[in-house]
């Protein structure tokens, strides 16, 4: 959930490692921090709140490390931010993930005459380092991670050597190359301006990065020959591009994913009697969009669990069930942790994963990568839209049909023009505290999708419910103030759900309608209608999935929130 990087090159540190941690914020931002190593001497800036509050100073030297902060342990304070110095001020380490067994070791190295300063569990990595130091930082590094429990990506600096040391279990590494200049980080965004010459970190990995070259180990000291692999994105995917916010650049950008996650190839199997999907979040919406597709299209039995559920609650699964895992980080622990209980006992497992070779990407049988591109807001947008078209695809392979893309891109581009509108319509709806979204079959997972949306980024509260669940107790929250979206397009559920809209007018609630273009007879029952361009029944959802984003991103952007960094979320969320 945080972010770290590390580099030692011929300019100077701070500034790279200032714009390192801007291109990773996204992954956290309770606290930032960056200590630099100069003639012996360890430099130190860290505080509360953004990284551009470190921009005030500059610190000396041509290596450090630096971090931007999720709190798990300790609340968002100065104290609690990183770098951590251990107490002869020759070490410093940055770390994302837990550990475990933080309190029985704090309370060892007390009791050894150790001064904490700060509440977090990442501190005891530093005093363990100075415990274990003993004139070679590789051999302290492998003794301290001996006695760590959970997960960990970590950075150590030493005043004096020219040489960063990090070590990897269960939180995501990642090293740039790039000549006389290195990089180590928790992700690509935060190397790419430099290098695209990268090598993922597994698990249980050291490595030691100099101006030279890398050295790849395992936790037993053993050298390993590294990867080196060629990313294929660009700067300018990470960056804003003259748009207002990252969301909004990467809604305008779907037209375009779709496009090109209609070109991938798939080459399916079918020898499964189930599909199991696990996903959190946004990703386990698309997994539902996914059932009702792949039950509809290739009459295939589809279950979806969320992965934080799925990994205890002892379930069921057999070796003829395919698991497919969605996520589009490729780092989402519940999600990896579901995946390694499958493959544990024995199932197969699918991935369908945006991030190239992120964990869950290398530790599945089988991947799909979905073509989305780099996404940086934390609202999810464009990856749903790929996860989409993907799981279009895997429907129509599965039962053998033809799938054209059935004018889906233009489709796409025209629902965009509905910005405008939904601009205007933030204007009118931004100030209500609740509301319902509702939707019937394929759109129920939309309505899920587009509830989730509002309260990311504007902290309003939206509830979804199928809309024939209205009637079972949600009813009694509409009133005037708590207005509805209802995605009511001309499919075979229409009547049903027009019924239901009818139930909230009844109750003096408003409507706002999701409908097709065209339908009249829905204007006279609503409030504001939004149209969709007519397509085919399954796929309203690619369609309602802009409108529902913009209407989230608008009310945000009149409410003046952080769009692209809402309070309390991380984008990769690394942690149980
Ligand atoms: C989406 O807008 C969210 N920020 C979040 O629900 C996200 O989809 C979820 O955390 C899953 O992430 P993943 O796709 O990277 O696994």
């Amino acid at each position: 959930m945080c972010g770290i990087i590390g580099y030692l090159g011929q300019k100077e540190a701070y500034p790279v490692l200032l714009a390192g941690l801007e291109r990773l914020e996204y992954r956290g931002y309770d606290s930032a921090g960056i200590c630099t190593a100069h003639h012996g001497t360890l430099h130190l800036h860290k505080k509360k709140g953004r990284v551009e509050n470190l921009k005030s100073i500059t610190l000396p030297g041509t290596i450090g490390i630096a971090h931007t902060r999720w709190s798990t342990h300790g609340s968002p304070a100065d104290k609690n931010a990183h770098p951590f110095l251990d107490q002869s001020k020759q070490f410093s380490i940055v770390h994302n993930g837990i550990i475990e067994n933080y309190l029985e070791l704090k309370e060892e190295l007390r009791k050894e005459g150790v001064a904490f300063t700060s509440d977090t569990d990442s501190e005891v990595i530093v005093h363990l380092l100075a415990k274990y130091y003993h004139g070679n930082l590789q051999e302290a590094v492998l003794n301290t991670v001996k006695r760590l429990m959970g997960a960990y990506a970590f950075c150590v600096l030493k005043s004096g050597n020219q040489e960063i040391i990090a070590a990897r279990n269960g939180s995501p590494l990642v090293v740039g190359l790039n000549g006389g200049e290195n990089f180590i980080a928790s992700d690509v965004s935060a190397l790419i301006e430099h290098t695209r010459r990268v090598i993922y970190v597994d698990d249980f990995r050291l490595v030691k990065v100099t101006r030279q070259g890398v050295e790849l180990s395992d936790f037993q000291g053993r050298p390993l020959p590294p990867s080196i692999k060629e990313v294929n994105w660009n700067i300018e995917q990470a960056q804003k591009q003259g748009y207002k916010h990252f969301m909004l650049k990467e809604i305008f950008e779907q037209p375009q994913v779709v496009e090109d996650s209609l070109r991938l190839n798939l080459s399916l199997r079918k020898d499964f009697s189930r599909l199991l999907i696990v996903a959190c979040g946004t990703a386990s919406y698309a997994g539902l969009v996914g059932k009702y597709l792949i039950e509809k299209i290739a009459k295939i039995p589809v279950a979806v669990e969320i992965a934080s559920e799925f990994r205890y609650k002892e379930p069921l699964f057999s070796r003829d069930d395919l698991i497919l895992a969605i996520s589009q980080s490729g780092e989402t622990a519940d999600t990896l942790a579901a995946v390694r209980l499958a493959r544990q006992q024995g199932a197969k497992t699918l991935g369908m994963i945006n991030v190239v070779d992120s964990t869950i990407a290398r530790e599945v049988d089988d991947i799909i990568y979905t073509r989305a591109g780099l996404e940086i807001g934390v609202a999810s947008t464009k990856a749903f839209i790929a996860q989409l078209v993907t799981l279009y695809k895997i429907a129509y392979a599965l039962a053998g049909q033809e799938f054209s893309g059935e004018g889906l891109v233009e489709k796409v581009q025209q629902t965009l023009s509905l910005n405008s509108q939904l601009k205007d319509l933030a204007k009118k709806y931004f100030a209500y505290q609740n509301f319902l979204y509702i939707g019937r079959n394929i759109n129920y997972p939309l309505a899920l999708e587009g509830a989730l949306k509002l309260k990311e980024i504007s902290y309003i509260h939206a509830e979804a419910y199928p809309a024939g669940e209205l009637k079972h107790g949600p009813l009694a929250l509409v009133s005037e103030e708590t207005p509805t979206l209802a995605i009511c397009p001309q499919d075979s559920v229409y009547e049903k759900t027009f019924s239901n809209i009818q139930e909230v007018k009844a109750r003096n609630g408003k409507v706002i309608a999701v409908a097709t273009q065209g339908d009249e007879r829905i204007k006279g029952i609503s409030d504001d209608v939004i149209y969709l361009p007519s397509v085919k029944e399954v796929f309203y959802p690619l369609l309602a999935a802009i409108p529902l984003q913009l209407f989230a991103y608008h009310i945000a952007d009149v409410k003046g929130c952080d769009i692209d960094r809402p309070r309390n979320l991380a984008k990769a969320v690394t942690v149980e």
